[in-house]
């Protein structure tokens, strides 16, 4: 009788986190690396919320909390729905989890028999598949294009809806690829979830407070409310705050999905750090100048990271509307040798090489389904940003 679960042999370790293992590895070998590869943002968390944690410990608000979380953040985040995406929510219909990914999984564990089929559009954030595999739930890829900005097209989520689709992931800004739907993209695609009753809606709104120029944030329940019944709003403080350690991921959605993502977080976890929901109480309900300034700190890096890979050869970088990621193609190097002789046959060989040559570390797009790209997270300095990308043009011109 084999020791682990078979459903182990299902899923991967996350190749995001691979990469920037490697790079350590190679760093602490004395090799001077450049990681691109990790997704968090490079800000301190706010003082303001500092403190807030701060006095939450010297009050001695130490102990258990209820395990769907403290009753100031759910009244925040009913205020935080309505306020920012004209969602009206009730405080019970809400949860705190331990980071966003407590989230989907808490969902999934809930809802996912085995054989449940959940679209994926990709390029997708790596943890997706992986989790919906765990919760004995089939992942069903629908692949978009560069044409499209990585953008789900209707008719192709039309054709993968089946009678075993449970529910479809939209993520917008989109981790990889750093696209966000427009009202009118998105639109068309709650116009077929309309016609499809069976299929819930997870949307995973981590990057909503990052998108750029006069770009508009939408999710999918304030485009079409008769989706509210079937639709989980997730959202998190870690992008949006510089809170990726405080590990606080929140979401809202019909009664009896919040009931019984509490029932499986009260097996689990039980309620999130107490001292992190009070430091989330301050992100959401106190002053949110951190957004704007991160934000514009953002777009600066973005602007620059695509004009500067769009002068390296072999390499089309489309410009994203959010996140703090760009999904360049390196379609164009493919089949091509480097200056040790080696054949770059696939994206992985692509970063594999640039890591090897100039010690940039950036994840190869296959490892979020969709490729030949590679993804750059820019939440780094300028200055770093501007030595990686003269690398990577050094690393593209030295291709044979
Ligand atoms: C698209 C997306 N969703 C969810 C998460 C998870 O966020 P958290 O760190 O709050 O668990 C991430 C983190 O990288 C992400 O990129």
């Amino acid at each position: 009788m084999a020791f682990l679960a078979d459903a182990l042999s299902r899923v991967k370790p996350s190749a995001t986190i691979a990469v920037t293992q490697k790079a350590r590895e190679l760093k602490t070998q004395g090799r001077d690396i450049i990681s691109l590869s990790v997704g968090e943002p490079d800000f301190d968390t706010p003082d303001n919320i500092k403190k807030a944690a701060i006095d939450a410990i010297n009050r001695g608000e130490t102990k258990y909390t209820p395990v769907s979380g403290i009753t100031p953040l759910r009244e925040a985040i009913v205020k935080k729905f309505k306020r920012e995406n004209g969602l009206d929510y009730k405080a019970n219909q809400t949860i705190v989890c331990t980071g966003g990914k407590q989230v989907l999984y808490n969902a999934f564990v809930a809802t996912l028999n085995k054989g449940d089929e959940v679209i994926i559009p990709a390029p997708y954030w790596v943890s997706y598949p992986d989790m919906v595999l765990l919760c004995g739930g089939e992942p069903v890829f629908v692949a978009t294009t560069l044409a499209h900005g990585f953008k789900l097209q209707a008719a192709d989520l039309e054709r993968a809806i089946t009678p075993r689709t449970k529910w479809i992931i939209l993520n917008s800004p989109s981790n990889p690829s750093g696209a966000a739907y427009t009202r009118d993209e998105l639109k068309a695609i709650t116009d077929v979830l309309v016609r499809h009753p069976h299929v819930w809606i997870l949307t995973d709104d981590m990057y909503e407070h990052l998108t750029y120029g006069d770009f508009v944030f939408t999710t999918p329940a304030q485009i079409e409310p008769n989706l509210m019944d079937r639709t989980l709003t997730m959202n998190g403080v870690s992008k949006a705050y510089a809170m990726t350690g405080w590990r606080i991921g929140y979401a809202a959605g019909p009664d009896v999905l919040m009931k019984a993502m509490d029932m499986v977080q009260g097996q689990q976890t039980s309620g999130a750090c107490s001292i992190s929901q009070w430091a989330a109480v301050e992100a959401l309900n106190g002053p949110q100048d951190f957004i704007t300034t991160s934000r514009k700190a953002f777009e600066g890096r973005r602007d620059l990271v695509v004009s500067m890979l769009n002068q390296a050869s072999l390499i089309d970088c489309p410009m994203p509307e959010g996140a703090f990621y760009v999904y360049p193609s390196c379609a164009k190097a493919i089949g091509k040798k480097t200056e040790s002789g080696k054949v770059i046959a696939t994206d992985e060989d692509f970063v594999t090489a640039l890591l090897e040559a100039e010690g940039v570390a950036a994840v190869h797009g296959t490892a979020f389904g969709l490729g030949p790209n590679f993804r750059i997270s820019y939440a780094t300095s300028n200055a770093i940003l501007e030595e990686a990308c003269g690398k990577i043009q050094r690393f593209t011109a030295s291709l044979r």
